[in-house]
């Protein structure tokens, strides 16, 4: 097959991927054609005519929307994430699509911002960011804790939540473990301990978020979880949104059962993230709440938002799909039983 007449459909695009896509595309020269909507029922046909389409987080992927990309002739989807909660791996088998995503681009970014909004959330920098652009420079309600020697707890060991471990390490935190696959050398060699996760939620005074959104971590943080937590722990999400059921989140803040949390993933953010509604009404009473609160920090889902991230995004999305033009192994398929 030749790869100048292979076309691709970008959904969900910002000036920031076209940017890398396009720096990218100069080595492979595929047509491609950035679309800003999202992928979801009443755009999928617009995939017609293109072989490929390459879809995002909040891209909407279920069975209906791969029925749909199958008729129009649809066969490979390449994610440009890690994540692929977002699609029916099932309804893709049953149509022959194959499903490609990029399982690592950079860690470091992710990891990095977690530990940004942990510093943040724990220093109250946007308050004093705000205060003094303003002229107002007081400290009351300030106040924050030195994290040295307190306990950081990482859910998830595997690529981001081990750098995250090693950065909050650096801080002198001591770090507590839960992974249902533990990597136990690791954590040994480390000096870090895992724990049951019961245990877990008593002991830690941050919880990080670094496992995927499944069946079985959905709600993870939930009201028995957080009735375990110390009343000054505070929770970080860069993994999923629904990772925690945030209206008992909500719950948990209004009546002082934790301390704070800082989120880039939110349950219900498809409809708001890298949007602008500024102008707009927010019709979402648990994200509008969740903004009042002094003591939660949200950003839009751009911990993966590095320049070294965006072009190691781009460029294995590229190859993910070259290796799918040539016929070779597809390194990055993803398999219904991962
Ligand atoms: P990874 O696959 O290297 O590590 C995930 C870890 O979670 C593994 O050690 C696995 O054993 C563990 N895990 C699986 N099921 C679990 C469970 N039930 N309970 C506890 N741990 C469990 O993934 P990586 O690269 O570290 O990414 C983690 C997550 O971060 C991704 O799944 C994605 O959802 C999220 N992410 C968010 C980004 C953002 O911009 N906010 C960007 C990239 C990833």
């Amino acid at each position: 097959m030749n790869q100048n007449d292979f076309s691709i459909a970008f959904y969900d695009t910002r000036p920031y991927d076209r940017d890398a896509f396009t720096e990218s595309n100069k080595k492979f020269l595929y047509n491609i054609d950035f679309f800003d909507f999202h992928l979801n029922e009443k755009t999928a046909r617009t995939a017609k005519g293109y072989k490929v389409v390459c879809a995002f987080v909040n891209d909407i992927l279920n069975e209906k929307v791969i029925d749909i990309l199958s008729e129009c002739g649809v066969e490979l989807i390449a994610m440009r994430c890690a994540g692929y909660n977002n699609v029916d791996l099932k309804a893709a088998q049953a149509h022959n699509i194959q499903v490609v995503r990029v399982p690592a681009y950079s860690p470091h970014s992710v990891a990095e911002h977690a530990a940004a909004l942990l510093m943040s959330l724990n220093r109250k920098i946007p308050q004093a960011y705000l205060r003094t652009r303003t002229g107002n420079f007081t400290l009351n309600g300030l106040t924050g804790r030195d994290l040295y020697g307190l306990t950081a707890g990482i859910i998830g060991t595997g690529r981001i939540g081990r750098i995250m471990a090693d950065i909050l390490s650096g801080f002198g935190m001591k770090i507590a473990l839960f992974d249902v696959y533990p990597n136990k050398e690791w954590a040994e060699q480390k000096g870090y301990t895992y724990y049951p996760l019961e245990e877990f939620f008593k002991i830690v005074d941050v919880v990080s978020l670094h496992c995927p959104l499944t069946p079985e971590t959905k709600h993870i943080i939930n009201k028995n979880s957080l009735s375990l937590m110390k009343r000054d722990a505070v929770v970080i999400n860069t993994g999923r949104g629904a990772l925690i059921d945030t209206v008992a989140l909500v719950h948990a803040l209004k009546h002082r059962q934790i301390g704070g949390a800082a989120l880039d993933v939110y349950e219900e953010e498809s409809k708001y993230f890298f949007e602008d509604w500024s102008v707009n009404v927010i019709r979402d009473d648990t994200l509008s709440r969740l903004m009042t609160f002094p003591n939660v920090i949200i950003t839009a889902h751009q911990a993966f938002l590095t320049t070294n991230a965006l072009s190691a995004i781009a460029h294995t999305s590229l190859n993910n799909i070259k290796a799918y033009v040539d016929g070779d192994e597809l390194k990055n398929k993803i398999n219904i039983e991962e």
